[in-house]
């Protein structure tokens, strides 16, 4: 396959091999101008409006742009300002103490933040099942659907693990919720912009995630999708001015909730990130997150394959329909084995029980990604 790998654009990529994009993806170098052109609005705003001429709309245009990269409607998207304020926004839309419906699903390969926040609900009436895994690398999906039943109000869990890079199976899981009167969260901060995603079709209720990591964003802010029919039914106790109907009234309590994924805003929503998001997300769109997928699947099986013909131990599915975009490698001391990388120019990091985390992006050239293991061989 031909693929315009736009390297150019990217100047972080002539220091090194860069496969961190399940952590902080490189900077396009376009994002420069726009944050210079976030500069110039603020400093010319006494005579321009800013708020009227751009940044009010600016939230819904970006979220919009990313509803378009997880294959949701538009105004399916609202910004956060990331993704585990997306999680407690969600939370804060369930009472858990007045409903006999106030169990939380999750599984043990989730990032933190959604057992804090879960655990947290606790406190207020939740009770939390946390699917174990047997290896620390995958999860069987027939413990998670037996984990549904009607007592369930939420399965909140990450479509692919920033721990193993398992990828879960969301047909059966939303299909046994929507059947017992549940909803379904998927956390996709380690799917969006790394694989075709199918919002819509799922009929998922709730997607979070940020635009640091695959999205080529940086670490400016998270998002969270919230399926259009499901919108005008709740009222997040997480909120704030934002999110009401007619903001510019400051009008007096009770709250009314804007009839648009805006009653999931809080406040005044950072404007430097949504300039500093834009040109990555387009960057994005424009490679296609089929082509980056098919890529993907291509290279992350040559790692595997290189890995296991060395005797590695691979800590991430080998079967490409349960991966993400990762490959997890066992490596006895993996702060040491970073550090020793990165003096050969090779970037990757590491956590604890799974071993390096080595994550190939559309950028990456075939050669760059052969001579990372070639040199990891060297050093193991
Ligand atoms: C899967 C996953 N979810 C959530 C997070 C945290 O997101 P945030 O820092 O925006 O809350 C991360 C990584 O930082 C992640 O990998």
């Amino acid at each position: 396959m031909i693929i315009n790998r736009r390297r150019e654009e990217f100047p972080t990529l002539a220091s090194g091999i860069h496969l961190l994009s399940h952590s902080l993806g490189p900077a396009p170098r376009v994002t420069r101008d726009s944050m210079l052109a976030y500069y110039d609005a603020w400093e010319h705003h006494t005579s321009e409006d800013a708020w009227a001429a751009s940044w009010w709309e600016m939230s819904t245009a970006v979220g919009d742009l990313i509803a378009k990269i997880i294959g949701g409607a538009s105004g399916s998207v609202q910004i956060q300002p990331n993704a585990s304020i997306g999680l407690s926004t969600v939370a804060s839309c369930f009472d858990f103490q007045s409903s006999e419906r106030n169990k939380i699903v999750t599984t043990a390969l989730d990032f933190p933040s959604m057992q804090y926040v879960w655990d947290a609900q606790e406190k207020v009436g939740a009770t939390v099942e946390v699917v174990h895994s047997d290896d620390g690398v995958s999860i069987s999906t027939d413990e998670i659907v037996d984990a549904i039943d009607d007592s369930t109000a939420l399965v909140a869990l990450s479509h692919v693990s920033f721990r193993s890079s398992n990828r879960i199976d969301v047909a059966p899981i939303v299909e046994r919720a929507h059947k017992h009167g549940a909803l379904v969260l998927l956390d996709i901060y380690q799917s969006a912009g790394a694989m075709e995603l199918q919002a819509s079709v799922w009929q998922v209720d709730f997607l979070i995630g940020g635009t640091i990591k695959w999205l080529c964003g940086g670490p400016a802010c998270g998002y969270l999708y919230v399926r259009p029919e499901l919108q005008s039914e709740l009222q997040p106790r997480l909120t704030g001015w934002v999110a009401h109907n007619a903001p510019f009234d400051f009008a007096e309590p009770p709250m009314r909730y804007a009839e648009s994924v805006r009653r999931f805003a809080q406040g005044t929503p950072s404007i430097p990130a949504l300039y500093s998001v834009m040109p990555g997300l387009q960057i994005i769109e424009e490679v296609g997150v089929k082509t980056i997928r098919a890529e993907s699947e291509r290279r992350t099986q040559a790692m595997i394959d290189f890995a296991l013909e060395h005797g590695w131990k691979v800590n991430s599915p080998r079967d490409v329909n349960q991966r993400g975009g990762s490959v997890m490698i066992y490596v006895e001391d993996g702060p040491t084995m970073v550090k020793r990388l990165a003096e050969r120019k090779v970037f990757v990091d590491c956590r604890p029980g799974v071993g390096l985390r080595m994550s190939p992006h559309f950028f990456n050239t075939d050669e760059e990604v052969r001579e990372a293991m070639e040199i990891l061989a060297e050093l193991m």
